[in-house]
C-alpha cells in the first residue's frame, strides 16, 4: 500500500480546518472517514468536499454522524474499518464559553478524546494527528514560540489542550508503539480557493476574521479593535494569521512523517508562518482585498489577550519539510472570496 492510499478516520471533519483538511486528503488519494456529531457544523459542508474533489475521489469518504463522547459510536466504526491514522479535530473551542462553561469543555474534549485513545488502542490503530493550540503556549515571555517553552493555560478550553497534550506524552511513553504528533496552531483564517468552502460560526464570532467577514457583507456594524496600547508597532496586538490550507497541507505532512518514520514517539510542531500580524493591518489588508470599508471602533483591551504571539516555523520545517506558501493578501483574498459568496455562510438568508 502506498503513502496515500491509507484509510484515515477524521474526527471533526465536518467543521473549519477539517473539511479544508477532508479535501486535501481526498485529493492525495486517501480513503477518509469523518466522525462528527454536527455541533458546530452542517452536513452541507461535506456535500460541498465531495462536490470540490469530484465524483471519483468523493467514493473515497464516508461520513458516520457521531458523538466521542458515546464510546458506542467509535466501537461501531473502528469494528467496520481497519483505520491506519486518525487526525483528531473534534472538541469545542470558544474561549469564552469555556470559562462560563467549564464542565462542557472538559466533558467534551477530554472525555471524547480519551474515549477515541481507547477505541484506538483496542483495534490496534495507533497513529495520532491531534489539534493542539498556540493557546498552551499561555501570554508568551518571548517571541516567536518555540515547541520547548514552558506550557500554560489561561483558560478551561486552553487547560484541555494542555491536559489533552499531556495525555498524550503520558499515554506514548507508558506505550511506545503509539505514534503521536500534536500539531500547535496559530491563528487559521482564510478559506478554499473556491470560496465553496470556508468558516461559518455560529451566532456572534469570537475571532477576529469571522467578525471582519460578517461586517464587510454587512451582517455586523463595526468591528471592536479590543485594544490600541499595546506596545506594538501600531498598538493593536499582533498575531500569527496562518491560511486554513497551509494548515490543511501541514497534515498530510504529519501524515508522511507518521507513516515513514520509525521513532517518532510523541512530538509537537507549530503550524504557524513565523510573521507577526497587527489587528489594524489586517483590517487594512482585508479592505485591499474585498474594497470593503471596515468601520473599527478601538475599544479597551479584551481580558486575557497576550500582546504578541507568532510561531518559530523552524523545526516543523526541518522535521515535516512543510512550509506555509500563503501570506496575509492570499489570506484576506481567500476569506473575501467565500464570505461574498456565501455572506451567510451554508445557510440561505435567515
Ligand atoms: P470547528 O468547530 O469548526 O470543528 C470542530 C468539529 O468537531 C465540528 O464540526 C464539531 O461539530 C465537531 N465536534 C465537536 N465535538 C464533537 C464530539 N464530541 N464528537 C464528534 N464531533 C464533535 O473547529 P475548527 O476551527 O475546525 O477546529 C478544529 C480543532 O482545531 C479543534 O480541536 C480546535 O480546538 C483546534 N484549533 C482551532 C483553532 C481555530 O482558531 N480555529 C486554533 C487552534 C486549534
Ligand atoms: C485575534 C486578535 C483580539 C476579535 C484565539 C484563541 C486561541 C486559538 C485561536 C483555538 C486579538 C483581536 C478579535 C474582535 C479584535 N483558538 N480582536 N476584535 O485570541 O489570538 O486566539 O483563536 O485554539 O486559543 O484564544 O484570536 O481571532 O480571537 O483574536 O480586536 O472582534 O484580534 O483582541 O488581539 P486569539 P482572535
Amino acid at each position: 500500500m502506498t503513502f496515500s492510499e491509507k484509510t484515515i478516520l477524521v474526527t471533526g471533519g465536518a467543521g473549519f480546518i477539517g473539511s479544508h483538511t477532508v479535501v486535501q486528503l481526498l485529493n492525495e488519494g486517501f480513503r477518509v472517514s469523518i466522525i462528527d456529531n454536527l455541533d458546530n457544523s452542517v452536513t452541507e459542508a461535506v456535500d460541498r468536499v465531495r462536490d470540490l474533489v469530484g465524483p471519483k475521489r468523493s467514493q473515497n469518504l464516508e461520513f458516520h454522524l457521531g458523538d466521542l463522547r458515546n464510546k458506542e459510536d467509535l466501537e461501531k466504526l473502528f469494528s467496520q474499518t481497519q483505520f491506519d491514522a486518525v487526525i483528531h479535530f473534534a472538541g469545542l473551542k470558544a474561549v469564552g464559553e469555556s470559562v462560563a462553561n467549564p464542565r462542557r469543555y472538559f466533558d467534551n474534549n477530554l472525555i471524547g478524546t480519551i474515549n477515541l485513545y481507547e477505541v484506538m488502542a483496542k483495534y490496534e490503530c495507533k497513529k495520532m494527528v491531534f489539534s493542539s493550540s498556540a493557546t498552551v503556549y499561555g501570554q508568551p515571555e518571548k517571541i516567536p514560540c518555540v515547541e520547548d517553552f514552558e506550557l500554560k493555560a489561561m483558560n478551561p478550553y486552553g487547560r484541555t489542550k494542555l491536559f489533552l497534550e499531556e495525555i498524550a506524552r503520558d499515554i506514548q511513553k507508558a506505550e511506545p508503539d503509539w505514534k503521536i504528533i500534536l500539531l500547535r496552531y496559530f491563528n487559521p483564517v482564510g478559506a478554499h480557493e473556491s470560496g465553496r468552502i470556508g468558516e461559518d460560526p455560529k451566532g456572534i464570532p469570537n475571532n477576529l476574521m469571522p467578525f471582519i467577514q460578517q461586517v464587510a457583507v454587512g451582517r455586523l456594524p463595526e468591528l471592536n479593535v479590543y485594544g490600541h496600547d499595546y506596545p506594538t508597532k501600531d498598538g493593536s496586538a499582533v498575531r500569527d494569521y496562518i491560511h486554513v490550507m497551509d494548515l490543511a497541507d501541514g497534515h498530510i505532512a504529519a501524515l508522511r512523517k507518521l507513516f515513514t518514520k520509525e521513532d517518532i514517539g510523541c512530538t509537537a510542531y507549530n503550524l504557524g508562518t513565523g510573521c507577526g500580524t497587527s489587528v489594524l493591518e489586517m483590517v487594512a489588508a482585508f479592505e485591499k482585498a474585498s474594497g470593503k470599508k471596515i468601520p473599527a471602533k478601538l475599544c479597551p483591551r479584551r481580558a486575557g489577550d497576550a500582546t504578541a504571539v507568532y510561531a518559530s516555523t523552524e523545526k516543523a520545517e526541518r522535521e515535516l519539510g512543510w512550509k506555509a506558501k500563503y501570506g496575509i493578501a492570499e489570506m484576506c483574498r481567500d476569506q473575501w472570496n467565500w464570505a461574498s459568496k456565501n455572506p451567510w455562510g451554508y445557510q440561505s438568508k435567515p
